[in-house]
C-alpha cells in the first residue's frame, strides 16, 4: 500500500505486526492452557477492531468476544475529557477469564475507568492486552499484562488508531505529519467546514 498523504513515517508494518500478533497468541494461549470456560475478549471500540480481529484469528484457544466503547479523547491528539462508557458488554463475564484488548495506552485513564467497571460483573481474573503501549505518557499506576509494541510520545494513525475518526484502515503504524494535519485544518477553518 502507498503511503498515506498525512504519514510522516511508517513506523510498524503490516509484516511486523503480523509476526508479532503470533507471537502474543501464543504467549495468551500458554498462560490460559487449563481454563474451563470460554476466555471472553473484550474489545475496546473503536480503535481495537483491526488488533481485536487479528488476535482473535492467531490464538488457537476457545473463545467469545464482546465489545465497549469508552468514548476518552475522539482522535483529537490531546484528550479533552475523562473517559466515559458508551456502550457495555451484553455477555454475562461472572466466573469467566476476562481478556480487555485495547489499542493503545496512553495516559492510561481508560483503562482504569475500564477495569473498575468489570470488576463489578465479577469475572474469575481480568487481563490487559494492548496492541501498542505509550509507556512514557502514564498519568496512572496501570500496566498491560501483554503488548505489542512499545512506542514513544508521537501522534499515531493506522491499524485502527484514527486521527478524527479517519484513517484507522492504514494497514500499518505510522506517525501523523502535525505540520500537514495543521494546514489541512486551518484551510478547513477557512473554508469554514
Ligand atoms: P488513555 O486513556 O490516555 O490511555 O487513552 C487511550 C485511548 O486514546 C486509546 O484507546 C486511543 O483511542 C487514544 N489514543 C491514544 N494515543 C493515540 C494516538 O497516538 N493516536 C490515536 N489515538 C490515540
Ligand atoms: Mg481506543
Amino acid at each position: 500500500m502507498l503511503k498515506h498523504d498525512l504519514v510522516k513515517e511508517i513506523l510498524i508494518s503490516e509484516v511486523q505486526i503480523k509476526k508479532r500478533i503470533n507471537e502474543l497468541a501464543i504467549e495468551v494461549k500458554k498462560h490460559y492452557s487449563n481454563i474451563e470456560k470460554p476466555l471472553v475478549l473484550i474489545g475496546i471500540l473503536r480503535g481495537s477492531l483491526f488488533f481485536l480481529a487479528d488476535f482473535m484469528m492467531a490464538l488457537d484457544l476457545n473463545c467469545a468476544v464482546d465489545f465497549m466503547y469508552v468514548e476518552s479523547y475522539a482522535g483529537q491528539k490531546q484528550r479533552s475529557f475523562e473517559p466515559r462508557i458508551k456502550l457495555d458488554i451484553f455477555t454475562n463475564i461472572k466466573d469467566h477469564d476476562v481478556v480487555i484488548v485495547e489499542d493503545i495506552i496512553d495516559s492510561g485513564r481508560t483503562l482504569v475507568k475500564l477495569l473498575d467497571h468489570l470488576k463489578l460483573k465479577a469475572p474469575k481474573s481480568i487481563k490487559i492486552l494492548t496492541f501498542l503501549d505509550k509507556k512514557i505518557k502514564r498519568e496512572v499506576k496501570i500496566e498491560a499484562d501483554w503488548f505489542g509494541f512499545e512506542v514513544s510520545d508521537n501522534f499515531l494513525i493506522g491499524y485502527g488508531l484514527d486521527y478524527q475518526e479517519e484513517l484507522r484502515n492504514l494497514p500499518y503504524v505510522a506517525i501523523a505529519d502535525l505540520d500537514k494535519i495543521k494546514k489541512l485544518e486551518n484551510k478547513k477553518a477557512e473554508l469554514n467546514v
